[in-house]
């Protein structure tokens, strides 16, 4: 009431303004209005994220068909994936081999959304894991309770001329009750970042592992060529200022050791499961074992295990025979791919939308396995939403890392499963709204990187009808 009466006046006011004023007002009011919305139209998106689908997990489950000691594997891989480490294993449930620097305690801990093997969970464990056992580690600037778990690496060695590219990892063990004796500094993240030389790895999810890596090369090789008129076009279409157009090519990863297409990583950069938990044991987490035997840091004082520190048991019998590593990647490999949410009339068109405007272009919405030495991988049906290939992806997305074939600005096509019940997108996590990984997908090209292969696409996804961009939304957040 004591509104309407304050606007009274105001209207009577305007209904006293000369006729000819008052039209003018008007169309100007209509234009801005109008003009607001054809901006907002053509820049951004009216849609939006609905957000994290929060029925039950769609994964985490092993996948159907597993012998009984094929499961045994999987529960025995689940149990060291969630298993804490501490330095020397004295600390209770806990095994030995953490350290001397490492980013995080166990597998889980970073690959946890929304179950064992996804991704970052909504309070980022690395701020508890800074200070445990009373480590006296600071939390680099770029660690958030609330923000995705991050690892970082730097592009260039302190000179800034020639490449690093390594993992810096963000901890050490000094400080804690377990490692009395170990005096290592952290990196200087700020420094690194001040100088233009730090950027961020967010945990892809592990869920469906064993079917990509059951997928043929040859399979991956003929995808790659298909559609290769609609690609080009695409590519072109996306350049209207430009004579020369890279369309949408993309190409495989492939391993130096025997030539094969690697598929795991944010750059397709490793070749299987087993070397991937190998990699993370020593880089993750500072623990040897048999295929990384050494410490990344040999600082005296530091070691406090024989290496490597994981290793098979020889005296044991059944899944504890095997070393962690080994059962890290059974876990992995026999996890299901996650299941979307039933469909309904949006998420359908959605569906269509995703095919139309050329998303699937790289993001190919299944692959068939081969025939596999474990049954239940054998001639599945793989949802993942990827092509499995590098795409150029423009200086915006660029991060200057170079990882086998991949360059600076080349990322693997994300695959896309899962994608209902994550929280933090992009190779860096910068943002945990759909609508901004999609536009941040846009980029011109500079003197370093050549325009983003998806340019052409983003530009369709701009000019789709409201309903249309909602129901993309709601398909993805249903996979
Ligand atoms: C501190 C967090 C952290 C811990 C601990 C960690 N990971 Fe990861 N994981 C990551 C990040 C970050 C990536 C993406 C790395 C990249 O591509 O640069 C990743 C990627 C992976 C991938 C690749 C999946 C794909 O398809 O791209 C596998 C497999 C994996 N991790 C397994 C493991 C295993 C096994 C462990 C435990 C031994 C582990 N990780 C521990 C952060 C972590
Ligand atoms: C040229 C190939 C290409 C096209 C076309 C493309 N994408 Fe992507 N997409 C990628 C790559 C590569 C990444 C990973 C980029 C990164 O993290 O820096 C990605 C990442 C994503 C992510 C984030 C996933 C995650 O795990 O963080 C989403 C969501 C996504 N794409 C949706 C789409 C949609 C929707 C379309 C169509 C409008 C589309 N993409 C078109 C290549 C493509």
């Amino acid at each position: 009431m004591s509104q309407i009466a304050r606007l009274l006046p105001r209207l009577t006011a305007y209904s006293q303004l000369p006729r000819l004023t008052r039209a003018t007002l008007f169309v100007v009011v209509g234009l801005f209005c109008f003009l607001i919305g054809a901006q907002r139209a053509l820049t951004q998106s009216a849609a939006h994220d609905p957000g994290v689908r929060s029925s039950p997990a769609g994964a985490g489950a092993p996948i159907a068909g597993l012998t009984p000691n094929q499961r045994a594997y999987f529960d025995a891989g689940l149990e060291e994936f969630s298993e804490v480490e501490s330095v020397k294993g004295t600390v209770s449930n806990t095994g030995a081999g953490l350290g001397p620097r490492f980013n995080g305690e166990s597998c889980a801990q970073c690959h946890a959304q929304p179950a064992a093997g996804g991704t970052s969970p909504s309070v980022n464990p690395q701020v508890a894991a800074a200070n445990n056992q009373g480590a006296t580690n600071q939390i680099p600037f770029f660690i958030t309770a609330n923000g995705p778990v991050r690892e970082a690496r730097f592009p260039y060695a302190a000179d800034l001329r020639h490449p690093d590219g390594g993992v810096h990892a963000l901890f050490t063990v000094t400080g804690r009750g377990d490692a009395v004796g170990c005096n290592l500094k952290q990196p200087n993240f700020q420094q690194a970042a001040d100088a233009g030389n730090l950027i961020f790895r967010i945990p892809t999810p592990v869920f469906g592992g064993g079917l990509i890596e059951a997928i043929p090369d040859s399979a991956i090789l003929a995808q790659a060529n298909m559609q290769s008129d609609a690609k080009h076009r695409m590519g072109i279409g996306g350049r209207p200022n430009r004579s020369l157009g890279i369309g949408i090519t993309g190409s495989p990863n492939t391993s130096g050791n025997d030539g094969t297409v690697t598929r795991f990583g944010w750059k397709a950069q490793n070749k299987s499961l087993e070397i991937f938990a190998g990699e993370a044991y020593n880089v993750e987490m500072g623990i040897t074992n048999e295929l990384f035997p050494n410490e990344r840091d040999e600082t005296p004082g530091c070691s406090f295990n024989g290496t490597p520190e994981d290793a098979t048991n020889f005296d044991a019998s059944g899944p504890e025979l095997s070393s962690d590593v080994v059962r890290f990647a059974m876990f992995m490999r026999f996890l299901d791919q996650p299941q979307p949410a039933p469909p309904t009339p949006s998420t359908r068109n959605g569906a269509k939308v995703f095919q139309q405007i050329g998303c699937s272009l790289c993001h190919t919405p299944t692959f068939t396995t081969g025939q596999s030495s474990v049954g239940a991988l054998s001639n599945i049906p793989a949802n993942l939403f990827s092509d499995l290939l590098l795409h150029h992806m423009g200086p915006g997305l660029a991060d200057n890392i170079v990882q086998g074939q991949a360059q600076g600005d080349e990322f693997r096509t994300a695959p896309l499963w899962g994608l209902g019940q994550r929280l933090y997108f992009l190779h860096d996590g910068r943002t945990s709204d759909l609508v901004k990984a999609i536009l941040h997908h846009y980029g011109a090209g500079d003197h370093h990187y050549p325009d983003s292969e998806a340019n052409a696409v983003i530009s369709n996804f701009k000019k789709l009808s409201g309903q249309d961009q909602q129901d993309l939304l709601s398909f993805l957040r249903s996979l």
